[in-house]
């Protein structure tokens, strides 16, 4: 926890008076709201867009203003957690399961800052499995051609019935145990009908921030 929350509050050092803040979601991304709120509190003057929910939830609760993306016409920073870091900076996202709205603002930020705790570092993406958001209309037939891509696939479940996301979607989450071509893999998976989205983020990230269980803090150059 300790680890996570380093990490976030070192990310929010760079959110500005003027700026239009894109709120992450996730445990690490909870942090930032946390401390953007915190900010907010003592005259800083942001507006902001969610990724969840749950975080604009939490931004309304703490006082954060949060607009809705139709009111913005461009995102400056953006503060989200990930699953999987790989060495060019690569991500998995979406174990939340608001991979869909993330990726839609993290395409539009000026600049994507992760934040993460260092158990996310990994040489290659794929061991945490892939998030990807599908219709729920002929779901069973979408996720069979997720499977002959190469991967296991199963649909996640929240107390014995399909999890729903944020857009009235599903999630398969598929292990392709290591993913080597992980842009291709994006582009071939979005082409089955039926997908909305995979949790693949691609050369998104501008900056990333790891924390470390003994507390110290590390932005990856
Ligand atoms: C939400 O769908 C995800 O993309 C999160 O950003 C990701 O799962 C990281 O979450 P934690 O910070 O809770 O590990």
């Amino acid at each position: 926890m300790e680890s996570k929350r380093v990490a976030a509050e070192k990310a929010v050092a760079y959110v500005r008076d003027g700026m239009v803040v894109g709120l992450g979601t996730g445990s690490t991304a909870y942090w930032a709201i946390q401390k953007i709120g915190k900010r907010v509190k003592e005259g800083l003057r942001i507006k902001t867009v969610a990724t969840s929910i749950q975080s604009e939830q939490l931004a309304i609760e703490l006082g954060i203003p949060v607009l809705s993306l139709s009111e913005v016409n461009a995102i400056d920073v953006t503060i989200d957690g990930a699953d999987e870091v790989d060495g060019d900076w690569n991500l998995i996202k979406g174990g939340g399961g608001a991979l869909l709205r993330e990726k839609i603002i993290a395409a539009s930020s000026k600049e994507l800052i992760i934040v993460v705790d260092e158990s996310k570092l990994a040489p290659k993406l794929g061991k945490f499995h892939l998030p990807v958001e599908i219709v729920p209309f002929g779901a069973n037939l979408t996720r069979q051609k997720l499977h002959e891509l190469g991967c296991v696939t199963s649909l996640r479940t929240t107390q014995n019935k399909p999890f729903v996301t944020d857009n009235g979607n599903y999630i398969v989450d598929c292990d392709f145990k290591e993913i080597e071509q992980a842009e291709e893999l994006q582009t071939s998976i979005n082409l089955i009908p039926g997908v909305v989205e995979n949790g693949l983020f691609i050369r998104l990230a501008k900056k990333v921030i790891v924390g470390y269980l003994d507390g110290s803090v590390q932005e990856l150059n």
